[in-house]
């Protein structure tokens, strides 16, 4: 397994996570960028897979999926599941994601991951972000806000960062909210949900 500061707990709650990110309705958390996504055939990223819930919805959709996921325990899990065979699996992290190469993809999902990176992982991963899309890609990221689950690494990131970090090379924010968790233990927490969606300009 690839282990690193970003992905520490999720080794062993894995199993009882992936219980709880699978009872997410995709059509719920995901239906404000879905409508995006042109139709089948396109290449998706998923970066940060975890139980492969995403990635296997794209998949039943005629996408080609790609999901990374360095955390053994989830990769397992998700590459279990009916439907998985259809999908690339690889280990890999951000913000190298060197496994990947030169490729590029039509859209690149980041959802719930990025608040896991540090400052720098994050400078560099939204360079080698822009390099993963194809002229005309669209990237989906979600970040959370507000206390951190117990033993797990994350940050607080301003909105203006990612937005900043973003346009500076070129993408153009495409769609922008912030909002309250729907999981109700982190709504009363105060949990909140930032998505953004970019595009990659044709030229
Ligand atoms: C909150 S979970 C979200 C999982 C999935 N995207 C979902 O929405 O259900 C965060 C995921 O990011 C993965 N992760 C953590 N650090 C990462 C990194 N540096 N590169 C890629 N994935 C990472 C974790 O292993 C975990 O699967």
């Amino acid at each position: 397994m690839v282990s690193v500061p970003s992905n520490r707990g999720y080794e062993i709650t894995a199993a009882s996570l992936s219980k709880r990110y699978d009872g997410y309705e995709i059509e719920e958390t995901h239906g404000w960028f879905l409508d995006m996504l042109p139709p089948a055939p396109l290449s998706v990223l998923d970066i940060g897979a975890g139980s492969g819930r995403d990635g296997l919805h794209y998949a039943a959709k005629g996408y080609q999926v790609t999901a990374v996921e360095p955390t053994d325990a989830f990769r397992k899990i998700a590459m279990a599941k009916d439907g998985a065979d259809a999908i690339e699996w690889l280990e890999d992290t951000l913000p190298e994601l060197a496994l990947l190469e030169e490729r590029a993809f039509d859209v690149v999902t980041l959802i719930a991951v990025w608040m896991h990176l540090d400052v720098d992982e994050r400078e560099e991963g939204m360079v080698r972000l822009n390099e993963l899309l194809n002229p005309g890609g669209l990237l989906v990221m979600t970040v959370r806000h507000g206390e951190p689950p117990e033993g797990r690494l994350m940050f607080e990131i301003a909105d203006e960062e990612v937005i900043e970090a973003a346009r500076a090379l070129g993408l153009s924010l495409v769609s922008h909210a912030n909002v309250e968790s729907i999981q109700p233990l982190n709504k009363a927490k105060g949990i909140t949900w930032s998505r953004f969606a970019f595009r990659k300009g044709l030229s």
